[in-house]
């Protein structure tokens, strides 16, 4: 048995979903042959509870200059960050406030800041997204976020009203360099807000394709106020999130600093009622897991044998989990249709399933779209109606498989 990458205590698995490759790591046909595998499988620590991938890929392997995961390829993810960034400058109320984003991306979260002439720095290894960032004018310095980083940061520009940091902090394997490091940037008065996948959302909603190589930890409530008591930080309030299939947003100040929210004990006294630190709960959700993946192979053989055309609508990262741990090829789903451009014209990781450009969808339009980007579903529904109008249905896996109406 393995150990706990942030307390040390044994941890124990309770999924394998066997030899992966990265999921952002879609490629071209004379990278086949090199192409990176690694067993994956997640685990519960006995210890602190934290929900975590059980032999993660080195940060350098996946936050590379040719990432190709760019915020703004969603409106309603780009909007979402808008109205935070709208909800947050109250908070910049010091004579020059100055706001933090860890993993920063396109500087979609960023750009507001940047455009009321805010003092604000994103911090972006992937140098192809912090370029774009730079582009639209946020700042932006492409590293990796750790404790010696953050000190750097302080000696440049002082401490942070605000460090925000979305789908990111659970990205990174060093939480305790990344926490002691925000410990730092914080202002006395300043906040943390962070948001990523909420765990009790995944085991919910059996959405098993949150779990992939960058998806290192599957944050609760529970693991995340006893890893903050550790570097002398508490949780100030919980709001759940609509996005990625449901998310938590955590907000967090220095011990003391505010009184938190009663949403806090509510969310903790929750997560025990949900047995959220047991491995019983877990054990549940492979089974069900177990049960997705041969309920969607069935559905596919069946549509192959009936000779339909079955496309992936958008080439997520999720995805590359489904279509590898359930052994979907070519010949079951023909292609992935994607609007990003960097995705466009290269093969899926692992199943390599050609990727070809969302407007080319409609020419002709399959018989059935496996939706792997779910929790877009709204957005994607509404811009692509005249499918179902055609005649065309939707298929999804979350939380089961089945066809839409
Ligand atoms: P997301 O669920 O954020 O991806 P991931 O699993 O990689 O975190 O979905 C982003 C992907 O979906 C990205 O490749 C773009 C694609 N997409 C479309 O092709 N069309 C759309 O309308 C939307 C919203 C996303
Ligand atoms: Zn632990």
């Amino acid at each position: 048995m393995k150990q706990c990458l942030v307390c040390d205590a044994a941890v124990e698995t309770f999924l394998n979903l066997g030899r992966m490759p990265r999921g952002n790591g879609f490629l071209r046909p004379d990278q086949f042959a090199s192409e990176f595998f690694f067993e994956l499988s997640a685990g519960l620590c006995a210890g602190c509870g934290m929900v975590q991938v059980r032999n993660p890929v080195s940060p350098e392997r996946m936050f590379h200059a040719d990432y190709p995961f760019y915020t703004s390829t969603s409106a309603r993810m780009s909007e979402h960050f808008r109205r935070l960034a709208g909800e947050l400058r109250q908070w910049c109320r010091s004579a020059s406030p100055f706001v933090v984003d860890i993993g920063s991306n396109d500087g979609t979260f960023l750009s507001p800041f940047a455009a009321a002439g805010i003092r604000h720095l994103g911090i972006e290894p992937a140098a192809n997204v912090a370029r774009a960032a730079v582009e639209r004018g946020v700042r932006t310095l492409s590293q990796f976020m750790n404790e010696t980083l953050a000190r750097e940061v302080v000696a440049e520009n002082g401490q942070a009203d605000i460090v925000f940091s979305a789908n990111v902090l659970s990205h990174i394997p060093d939480l305790h360099s990344v926490f002691a490091g925000i410990k730092l940037l914080l202002k006395p008065q300043g906040v943390l807000v962070f948001e990523d996948p909420y765990l009790a959302d995944i085991v919910a909603k059996t959405a098993y394709d949150q779990i992939y190589d960058e998806h290192i930890y599957y944050f609760g409530a529970g693991a995340i106020s006893r890893l903050l008591a550790q570097h002398g930080l508490e949780l100030i309030d919980l709001i759940p999130q609509p996005v990625h299939g449901g998310s938590m947003r955590y907000w967090v100040g220095h011990r003391g600093a505010y009184p938190p929210a009663g949403s806090v004990a509510e969310r903790l006294a929750r997560e025990d009622e949900l047995k959220l630190g047991r491995l019983e709960t877990f054990e549940r959700f492979r089974e069900r897991v177990e049960r997705s993946r041969q309920a969607l192979r069935e559905l596919l053989e069946k549509l192959k044998a009936q000779s339909k055309r079955v496309v992936g609508y958008a080439a997520t990262a999720k995805s590359a989990t489904v279509l590898n741990y359930c052994g979907l090829g070519p010949d079951l789903i023909s292609c992935l249709y994607d609007k990003t451009p960097v995705k466009q014209g290269k093969y899926s990781p692992g199943a390599h399933l050609p990727v070809r450009p969302d407007r080319e969808f409609a020419n002709p339009y399959p018989d059935y779209a496996l939706l792997f980007a779910w929790n877009h579903a709204e957005e994607i529904f509404a811009k692509e109606g005249a499918f179902r109008e055609a005649g065309g249905r939707w298929i999804v896996f979350v939380p089961e498989v089945r066809i839409l109406d």
